[in-house]
């Protein structure tokens, strides 16, 4: 079986890239294990000066594995994505994304943590929480109101609706749209630009941008008690059920 996160480093840039592409890069607790591990080494290491984020295929990624939130449901360990969320929205160093194809849950969500956005015209932004009768994670709650606005933010969270890769740039959530083809050229390129920097400027310029702000790691760590608490219910239960099974929810029980 290939590595399910390749890591590559070139020229001062990690590479990050989700490889399970016979699942659309859906994410396993090994897989959130191996990204935490390499955001926080990266921060700790001063050849690396920025890291950059991407999937294998034609899905940046599928977010978390619905095959583990069902065996999680009932499950009093730690959730797989706990870990990673706190590490990702506290990275010191920049962190880019060159999204190619859907980017689903935590995939958009990742994304609310990352510094440049590149996306592929097959870019697609979807947070289906609430039809897998779950709660936005990541501080999202916070975050897409904020950068989005009220109603917007609804619309993405609360309905799970869809949004193009154009419409996202029109809406600030991401910086660049471009061709599918010269996705990853582009986004290693602004890497390299990131790279050259003095490292120390762009520290604490993430840090006066980002981390000025305790509010988003404590509603992380809100909406984790309470998502928890909904991968044990019935209704989510029965949403990941139906997913596996490739069938409709029948909520009406
Ligand atoms: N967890 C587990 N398996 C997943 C998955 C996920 N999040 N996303 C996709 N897969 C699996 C499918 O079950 C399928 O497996 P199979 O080949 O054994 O049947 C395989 O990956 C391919 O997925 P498929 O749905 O057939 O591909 P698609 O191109 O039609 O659609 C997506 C791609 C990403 C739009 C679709 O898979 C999807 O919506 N996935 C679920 C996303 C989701 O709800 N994530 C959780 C958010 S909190």
């Amino acid at each position: 079986m290939a590595d399910e996160v390749v890591l590559t480093s070139t020229d001062g840039v990690l590479e990050i890239r989700l490889n399970r592409p016979e699942k659309k890069n859906a994410l396993t607790r090994a897989m959130y294990e191996t990204v935490s591990v390499a955001l926080e080494q990266a921060d700790t290491d001063s050849s690396i000066r920025v890291v950059l984020l991407t999937g294998t295929g034609d899905t940046f990624t599928s977010g978390n594995d619905i095959k583990d939130f069902q065996s999680r449901g009932t499950s009093t360990e730690p959730r797989s994505g706990s870990r990673f969320l706190p590490v990702i929205s506290s990275v010191q160093k920049p962190l880019i994304a060159a999204v190619n194809g859907a980017a689903v849950g935590v995939g958009t969500t990742m994304l609310l943590h990352c510094d440049l956005i590149v996306a592929a015209h097959s870019a697609r932004f979807v947070m289906p929480f609430t039809s897998l009768a779950l709660i936005p994670e990541a501080a999202s709650t916070l975050l897409v109101p904020r950068l989005l606005g009220h109603q917007r933010a609804s619309a993405l969270l609360l309905l799970g609706e869809p949004l193009d890769a154009v419409t996202a740039l029109a809406w600030g959530l991401v910086n660049r749209v471009v061709e599918d083809r010269v996705l990853m050229e582009t986004a290693r390129e602004i890497g390299r630009r990131v790279a050259a920097l003095p490292p120390e400027a762009v520290r604490l310029t993430k840090r006066l941008i980002r981390h000025g702000e305790p509010t988003v790691a404590l509603r992380i760590k809100e909406e984790m008690g309470i998502f928890s608490e909904r991968l044990a219910s019935a209704e989510a239960q029965e949403a990941f059920a139906a997913f596996m099974e490739k069938r409709k929810p029948d909520f009406s029980r």
